[in-house]
């Protein structure tokens, strides 16, 4: 995959790009990426980037012009085009598997109050929001979206330890415990150290269902959960006997 990020602050993601797992993949050949700096295409001599917002309001926009000669520097006409903006749509794990099938993706990274519309009505394939809260910095929100989708590269993590993960199957992930067994006066559940591995799997589904009704009761909302699954929850919502 290759990923070409555009930014006015390039800088602030260098170490995510050569670090650990990202840094693998690079050398693998699974990802490749090119950091472009947006200032280095504005023209005038203070290589100005922004300026005021037609209509009045605060802050300031940034201008189409750089915007758009580093947009088609980047060269890549059809590739999926990304502006991360808290007014896009909301980012999940979905998403990120949809868009870690791309070749290539193109991230415009936004700052101040944004980018004059007319960039995004031409260049834009997909606004998208990180979650319900606004950043400084459109930098760090890109870096949440490459780090989210670029690991479900073929290749970048090992397939098992996709398959369990929270969300991967709209559930949250189970508790995990490593050594050693007692931890500040802390076992480990037994079932974990039974070597039972039916009870084991049973353990954590129930544990997951228990976390996701916790926190994020969302997630199984219209999931038609059945048999066993159904039972599960029934009891950890105290309706046992109605199952
Ligand atoms: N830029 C600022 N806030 C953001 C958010 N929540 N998502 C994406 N980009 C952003």
């Amino acid at each position: 995959m290759k990923l070409k990020v555009l930014s006015l602050f390039p800088g602030i993601m260098e170490g995510f790009f050569e670090s650990s797992i990202m840094a693998k993949a690079v050398e693998r050949g699974l990802v490749s990426y090119t950091l472009t700096d947006i200032r280095d295409y504005a023209t005038d001599k203070h290589h100005k980037c922004d300026d005021l917002v037609y209509g009045g309001g605060a802050g300031m926009l940034m201008l189409p012009g750089p915007l758009s000669a580093a947009l088609e520097a980047a060269g890549s006409p059809g590739a999926r085009t990304v502006y991360v903006t808290p007014g896009g749509r909301l980012f999940n794990q979905a998403y990120a598997a949809e868009l870690a099938r791309e070749p290539e993706l193109v991230i415009l990274c936004g700052r101040y109050e944004g980018v004059d519309q007319r960039i995004i009505d031409k260049y834009v394939s997909d606004e998208i929001s990180i979650g319900d809260y606004v950043l400084s910095s459109g930098e760090v929100a890109a870096m949440v979206l490459v780090d989210a989708v670029y690991r479900l590269v073929p290749g970048v993590i090992r397939g098992e330890s996709l398959d369990e993960e929270s969300f991967t199957d709209g559930l949250l992930e189970y508790p995990q415990y490593t050594r050693p067994a007692v931890y500040d006066n802390m076992k480990v559940p037994d079932v974990l150290v039974s070597g039972h591995h039916a009870n084991i799997v049973k353990w954590r589904m129930k544990k997951r269902l228990e976390k996701t009704l916790l926190y994020r009761p969302d997630l199984l909302q219209g999931k038609g959960l059945e048999g066993e699954l159904r039972a599960m929850i029934l009891e950890l919502i105290g309706q046992g006997g109605e199952a």
